[in-house]
């Protein structure tokens, strides 16, 4: 599915993370408990150049907690990264990120030393509500500081841990496909950006795998397994009445219940993906990536000898005459490729 949105605000957060990450000392990346890796931004590894960096899997009272803990794992196995998971309205568990960070960089601190970090993610994460909770009575107050673009927000946790916050980001284009079914049906990208049904069909198709029985119960199926995702989501529209003139079911509705049901955990506490799940997608997506990068090489390449800005490259010595024109150059039988 093509997700289509304008990633607003992207070149001017790149460059305000660039900028500021000279002086930075931890970076938290909010993460979605239920989708972690497809909520995590490819670009910021590059950006972040290293830091010791805290993942945050915020939502976790909507993930499901069995998937939530090899998440975990997974990230406190990386050097230089811990991971927690909270739910953002809590203001105690906010507290612990506050210490994590703490413990991410020891020896910052003091008036001398202040710590600070930077807190990134993407739109709809949560990370408003995050900073509402760890600034609790005290006024979030954006700085007046040198270097502070509009672009970012220095807000003071404590007379000694300054958070620099940053707006919501999206990367330009997402290479897995599976990550854009699952940030679309978190609510991370606008309505008008994809298909609902699309969505709702990939939603269903993935859980009436591990999530059969939720399915199930929430829509007084019988073996939403056995089912086809057309069959799974025309049954659930019948089900739950969704339908239109001639008592057809009406897919648009009955997507957008799905969806809505899933956002708002009517469905349950769900994790749309496993560390090892995402691994494996990411892998076709680099490769499929790597493989359309050829081809458009290809067609530059053929177009830049096609209107002379290079010479052609020369041919080998037993080059077959029947290979005259530039279109039979190997860059060419690429780009011809389906
Ligand atoms: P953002 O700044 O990253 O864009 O996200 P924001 O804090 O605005 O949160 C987006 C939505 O996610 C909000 O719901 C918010 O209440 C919800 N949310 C944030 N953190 C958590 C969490 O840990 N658990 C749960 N269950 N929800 C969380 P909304 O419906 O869009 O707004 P509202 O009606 O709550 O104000």
């Amino acid at each position: 599915m093509a997700i289509q949105w304008f990633p607003g605000h992207m070149h001017l957060t790149k460059q305000a993370i660039t900028e500021r990450i000279k002086a930075i000392d931890v970076v938290i990346e909010l993460l979605d408990a239920r989708l972690p890796g497809s909520s995590a931004n490819p670009m910021l590894a590059q950006l972040t150049a290293g830091r010791p960096t805290l993942k945050v899997l915020n939502k976790q009272d909507m993930a499901d907690p069995l998937r939530t803990a090899p998440w975990l794992a997974y990230y406190n196995s990386q050097p230089g990264t811990r991971a927690i998971a909270l739910d953002s309205s809590d203001t105690a568990a906010a507290q612990r990120l506050i210490a994590s960070c703490r413990a991410l960089a020891p020896l910052r601190g003091g008036m001398v030393k202040p710590m600070r970090v930077l807190i990134c993610g993407i739109p709809n994460v949560g990370k408003s509500t995050l900073i509402n909770s760890l600034v609790r009575k005290r006024a979030a107050k954006a700085a007046d500081e040198a270097g502070v673009t509009k672009a970012e927000q220095r807000i003071s946790l404590a007379d000694d841990f300054y958070l620099y916050d940053t707006p919501g980001m999206l990367w330009p284009r997402i290479i897995v496909a599976k990550s854009g079914y699952n940030l679309a049906a978190s609510g991370a990208v606008g309505r008008n950006a994809f298909d609902d049904e699309e969505v709702a069909l990939e939603l269903v198709d993935y859980l009436k795998g591990p999530y059969a029985q939720q399915l199930q119960e929430r829509y007084k199926l019988k073996d939403a397994a056995a089912m086809t995702d057309d069959e799974l989501l025309t049954e659930i529209g019948r089900k739950r009445g969704a339908l239109q003139s001639g008592g057809r079911v009406n897919m648009q509705k009955t997507a957008e219940l799905v969806i809505n049901d899933f956002r708002t955990r009517q469905l349950g506490r769900i994790t749309l993906e496993t560390p090892e799940e995402f691994a494996l997608w990411l892998a076709v997506g680099q490769k499929l990536d790597a493989e359309r990068q050829v081809k458009k090489d290809a067609i530059e390449l053929n177009r830049l000898i096609k209107f002379k800005k290079i010479p052609r490259p020369p041919r080998p010595a037993n080059t077959d005459t029947r290979q005259e024109n530039s279109s039979d150059t190997p860059a060419a039988e690429e780009a011809q490729k389906p």
